[in-house]
C-alpha cells in the first residue's frame, strides 16, 4: 500500500482525505474561538483585553501542558456574552469543518464557564443549538451539542449544571467531562453520570490524555462512558487495550492538541499507528483547533505526513469517526455508503 505521504503525493493525498466523508466528535466549541473573533467579541462587548493584538494574543498560545492552556482557554472564553456570539462561533467553525468533509459534528461545550460569569444557560444552549440547526441548511452538516462538566469543580456545581440544562433538554444529546485531567479521577462524578445515564443522555468523558490508563477503567466502569476523549495513554497497559479493542470502544484521538500540550514530542512519535494495529477504534478530530494550530483536514494531513499511514487507514479513520456518531442509524449508513464510493473512486 502507498503511503499517503504529502511530500511524495501532495495533491493527491489531500484531495483524498478531504473527500473522504467525515464525523468530528471532540471539539469544544470554546476552542475554535480564533483571536480575530475574540477580539472583535471583546469590542463589541465592552471588554478589555489584557493583551495589545492577535498577534501579542497568538504568542500566548505556547503551552507546556493541559493546564497551561486551560488558564488560557477559559479567559478566552469570557468575550462570549450574547447569544449571538455563541450562534457566530459555531458558524464559523461549521463553516471551517464543511471545507473538511465533515459530515456530523458533536460540539462539546463548558456551561459552566459561561454561567459562572453571569451568562444564562438558555443563552448559551440556544446560540449553539441555532448554529446546528443552521449548520445542516447551509452546509449540509449533522449536528448535536454534548454538554460537558468541568472536572476541577465538584460533583455538586455539576448537579447544578444539569438541573439548569434540563429545561432545554432537547437541545443536547448527552454529557461529556473535561478540563483538568490529574486528580481529578472520573470516580468524582458518578453519581451525575448515573443521573444522566436515566435521562437517556450519552456519555463520554476525557480520559487518558494526561491521566494514567486508570482512569480510562473507570469513565468504562463508573461513568459507563460510551466513547473515550484521547485516551491515548491506554498503550501503557497491555490488558486495557485488549479491553478497548475487544469492545470496539471509540477513542477520539486529538494529534495536533496531543503535541501542543506536549503529550508527544511531535507529530511523528505519536502512537496513532500502534492505536490502529492493536484494532482501535480510532479516529481523528481537532479538540480546540483555533488554540492548537488546525482544524480536522489539518490534524489528518500532519499525521499523514509525519506517520507512517496508508490509504486503507484513512478509510478506517473515516469509518470508525461514522460509525462512533450518535447520529440515527439511518443517518451513519447513508455516510458509511458515501464512504465506500469515495474510498473506490466512484
Ligand atoms: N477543555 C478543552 N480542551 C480540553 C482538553 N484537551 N482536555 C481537557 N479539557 C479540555
Ligand atoms: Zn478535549
Amino acid at each position: 500500500m502507498t503511503p499517503l505521504a504529502r511530500s511524495s503525493l501532495p495533491t493527491v493525498a489531500e484531495a483524498f482525505l478531504r473527500s473522504l466523508p467525515k464525523a468530528e466528535l471532540h471539539i469544544h466549541i470554546e476552542g475554535a474561538l480564533e483571536p480575530g473573533a475574540l477580539f472583535e467579541m471583546a469590542r463589541r462587548n465592552g471588554i478589555d483585553l489584557p493583551y495589545a493584538s492577535v498577534e501579542a494574543l497568538r504568542a500566548a498560545y505556547a503551552f507546556t501542558d493541559l493546564q497551561s492552556f486551560l488558564d488560557i482557554y477559559y479567559a478566552g472564553a469570557a468575550v462570549l456574552r450574547t447569544e449571538v456570539d455563541f450562534f457566530d462561533l459555531a458558524m464559523a467553525y461549521f463553516e471551517r469543518a464543511a471545507a473538511d468533509g465533515v459530515v456530523r459534528a458533536e460540539l462539546f461545550f463548558d456551561p459552566q464557564t459561561h454561567t459562572a460569569r453571569g451568562v444564562a444557560m438558555g443563552t448559551v444552549i440556544e446560540g449553539l443549538a441555532r448554529a446546528c440547526r443552521e449548520a445542516g441548511a447551509r452546509h449540509g452538516i449533522s449536528a448535536d451539542l454534548i454538554l460537558c462538566f468541568l472536572r476541577h469543580l465538584s460533583e455538586e456545581e455539576a448537579f447544578q449544571t444539569l438541573e439548569q440544562a434540563l429545561p432545554y433538554r432537547g437541545r443536547f444529546i448527552g454529557v461529556g467531562l473535561d478540563s483538568s485531567e490529574r486528580g481529578h479521577p472520573p470516580e468524582k462524578f458518578a453519581r451525575v453520570f448515573a443521573r444522566a445515564g436515566e435521562l437517556g443522555l450519552h456519555r463520554v468523558a476525557h480520559a487518558g490524555e494526561e491521566g494514567p490508563p486508570a482512569y480510562i477503567e473507570s469513565a468504562l466502569d463508573v461513568l459507563r462512558a460510551e466513547r473515550i476523549d484521547h485516551g491515548v495513554r491506554c498503550t501503557e497497559s497491555p490488558d486495557l487495550v485488549r479491553r478497548l479493542a475487544a469492545a470496539g470502544t471509540p477513542l477520539t484521538v486529538c494529534p495536533l492538541s496531543n503535541v501542543k500540550l506536549c503529550v508527544f514530542p511531535d507529530l511523528a512519535s505519536h502512537n496513532l499507528p500502534a492505536l490502529l494495529a492493536a484494532g482501535l477504534k480510532v479516529n481523528l478530530n481537532s479538540d480546540d483547533p483555533a488554540y492548537f494550530g488546525g482544524y480536522l483536514l489539518d490534524n489528518w494531513l500532519g499525521c499523514f505526513e509525519a506517520l507512517p499511514l496508508t490509504r486503507a487507514d484513512a478509510v478506517t479513520l473515516a469509518r470508525n469517526s461514522l460509525e462512533a456518531s450518535f447520529a440515527p442509524a439511518a443517518e451513519r449508513q447513508a455516510w458509511l455508503a458515501q464512504l465506500d464510493m469515495a474510498a473506490t473512486g466512484r
